[in-house]
C-alpha cells in the first residue's frame, strides 16, 4: 500500500517540508546524566503510568543517536523535529551543563552533514523537578527561568538550528498536568489550570523575545494541539457546549498568541480560577510568530452539561486508533480552514500527526496498513486545506519511532519505525516505507520535470 497525492499537489513540491518528530523524554533515556524532571517523579509515583514503566532507558537514543540519524536519513525526510531536555543542559544553579549541551551539538552537527533541517522544541513537558518544587508552572518565576535557559542554550547552539518552537502543546502541560492531573506533575484543581497556562504563555513570549535577539534567522514559533470540538447532537445546547469547549481548549491559547487577549469566557470564571495577568503580559505573549505549529490527532465530541457547560462524550465514533481516538481526517482540513478564516495566521506547520495502532511484529516486519491509510488520509486533508488557501508549509509524522507514550507507557506504539525495547532493534514499518517512498517520489518527480529529456 502506497501513500500518494496528485503530482500537482502543493505537498509534492520540494519546498513543502516533510519530517519526523520525537521528544527528549520519550526517546532519550540516560536519565542518570541529567537532572530529575517532573516526568521522572511522576513515573516513580504508583499508578500514574498505565504499565508501571518509566523512561530511564526509553529508546536509549542518547547512546544510539548516530544509528537513529542514519535511520532518519534513510527515510529521506527533509527535517527532524526533536526537543531539548532542559534538565540535561542546565545545572541546578541555572548554568549550562557542557556534557548535555555537547550531546545536542553533536546531534545537530551530524544532521547538518546529512542535510536534514533541525526543528528544535525547547520545552516538550519535562520541567526540571527542582523548579516544580518551587511551584512549577504555577509560579510566575518559572517563566523567567525558562527565558534564561532559552538564552543560554540558543547561544550555545549557535547557527546549527533551522527552527525553534518555544513550547509543545501548552494546553497539555497546563490542563493535563495541573488541572486534571493525568500528566506530570499530577496536580488536579480547577484553580490551577489557567494559572499554569498563563505562565506557560508568558514563558513563550519571553522566549520569543530572546530568540529574536539570539537567533533572528531561525524560524521561531510555538506548537499547539488543536482538535475540532463538535456537539453530540445538533441541539442548540450541544452546539453551545462545543463552542464553550473550543473556547477553553483551543482559543484559550490561540487568542493570546495571535490577538493578545484571552477569550471573553475569562469574565465568567470565578476569581479563584482566573490567571494572574500582570500589566504588559499580553503584549509579551503576542510576539510575532514566524510559524504556528499544529499537532492534530482526532476530534472531540461534547455534550451539554448543566454544571460545567460541556462534558466530553465517552462513546467514541468509530473507527478508533489504539489510543481510542476517533480517526477523523476531515477535521484537520476543517481546523485549518476555520483558523485561517478567524485569524491572520502565520505560515502553518503540521508539527505532529500520527496514530497508535495495534501493530503486530512478525517475520521481521510490521504490516501497519491502518497507519499507512491514516497518514494518506491526513495528507489529503492537508492538501485540501492548502487548496482552500491555507498556507501550510510542512508535515511531521509522529513519531519517528515507537517510544514512551507518557501516561500510557510503552503499550501504545506511534512509530513509523518499530522498536524492540528488549534489544533496542529498530525496524522500519510498512508506514515508514510508504512515507519514505512518497517523499522520495516527490524529489524524483521534481527532477523529472526539470529535465524532461532524461
Ligand atoms: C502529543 C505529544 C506527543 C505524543 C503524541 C501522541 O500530544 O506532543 O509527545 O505523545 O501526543
Amino acid at each position: 500500500m502506497k501513500i500518494s497525492l496528485p503530482t500537482t499537489s502543493p505537498l509534492c513540491h520540494t519546498d513543502f517540508t516533510f519530517g519526523v518528530a520525537t521528544a527528549a523524554f520519550q526517546i532519550e533515556g540516560a536519565a542518570e546524566g541529567r537532572l530529575e524532571c517532573i516526568w521522572d517523579k511522576f513515573c516513580a509515583t504508583p499508578d500514574k503510568i498505565k504499565d508501571g514503566s518509566d523512561a530511564i532507558v526509553a529508546c536509549d537514543h542518547f547512546n544510539l543517536w548516530q544509528n537513529d540519524i542514519d535511520l532518519i536519513t534513510s527515510l529521506k525526510v527533509d527535517a527532524y523535529r526533536f526537543s531539548i531536555s532542559w534538565a540535561r543542559v542546565i545545572k541546578l544553579d541555572g548554568s549550562l551543563n557542557p556534557q548535555g549541551v555537547d550531546f545536542y551539538i553533536q546531534l545537530l552537527d551530524t544532521l547538518e552533514t546529512k542535510k536534514i533541517k533541525a526543528y528544535v522544541t525547547l520545552y516538550h513537558w519535562d520541567l526540571p523537578q527542582h523548579l516544580e518544587d518551587k511551584g512549577g508552572w504555577l509560579n510566575r518565576a518559572t517563566a523567567y527561568h525558562f527565558r534564561d535557559y532559552v538564552a543560554l542554550i540558543t547561544q550555545a547552539l549557535g547557527q546549527r538550528v533551522y527552527s525553534y518552537a518555544t513550547l509543545n502543546e501548552p494546553f497539555c502541560s497546563a490542563y493535563l498536568g495541573y488541572e486534571v492531573g493525568t500528566h506530570a506533575p499530577g496536580l488536579a484543581s480547577k484553580n490551577f489550570g489557567k494559572k499554569a497556562a498563563h505562565h506557560l504563555l508568558l514563558a513563550h513570549g519571553l522566549a520569543m523575545q530572546v530568540l529574536s535577539e539570539n537567533s533572528p534567522t531561525t524560524q521561531n514559533g510555538i506548537v499547539l494541539n488543536i482538535s475540532p470540538y463538535c456537539g453530540k447532537t445538533d441541539s442548540d445546547e450541544d452546539k453551545a457546549a462545543a463552542y464553550l469547549a473550543d473556547q477553553h481548549f483551543n482559543q484559550w491559547y490561540l487568542m493570546p498568541l495571535l490577538k493578545g487577549c484571552y477569550p471573553n469566557i475569562i469574565d465568567t470564571l470565578p476569581d479563584s480560577e482566573k490567571p494572574d495577568v500582570f500589566k504588559g503580559d499580553m503584549q509579551i505573549i503576542a510576539q510575532k510568530l514566524d510559524y504556528l505549529g499544529i499537532n492534530y490527532y482526532t476530534r472531540e465530541v461534547v455534550r451539554a452539561d448543566e454544571e460545567e457547560g460541556f462534558t466530553k462524550e465517552q462513546d467514541k465514533v468509530l473507527p478508533l486508533t489504539d489510543m481510542g481516538w476517533e480517526i477523523y481526517p476531515q477535521g484537520l482540513s476543517e481546523v485549518l480552514v476555520e483558523l485561517d478564516k478567524r485569524y491572520n495566521l502565520p505560515p502553518v506547520l503540521i508539527t505532529e500527526n500520527g496514530a497508535a495502532m495495534p501493530d503486530i511484529y512478525a517475520n521481521g516486519q510490521v504490516n501497519d496498513l491502518d497507519r499507512v491509510e491514516y497518514i494518506q488520509r491526513h495528507l489529503e486533508a492537508v492538501h485540501n486545506a492548502v487548496n482552500q488557501g491555507v498556507d501550510v508549509q510542512g508535515y511531521f509524522a509522529w513519531s519517528l519511532m515507537d517510544n514512551f507514550e507518557w501516561a500510557e507507557g510503552y503499550a501504545k506504539r506511534f512509530g513509523i519505525v518499530h522498536v524492540d525495547y528488549a534489544t533496542q532493534k529498530r525496524t522500519i514499518k510498512q508506514s515508514g516505507v510508504a512515507f519514505r517512498d512518497f517523499i522520495d517520489a516527490r524529489h524524483s518527480g521534481i527532477r523529472l520535470t526539470k529535465h524532461p529529456n532524461v
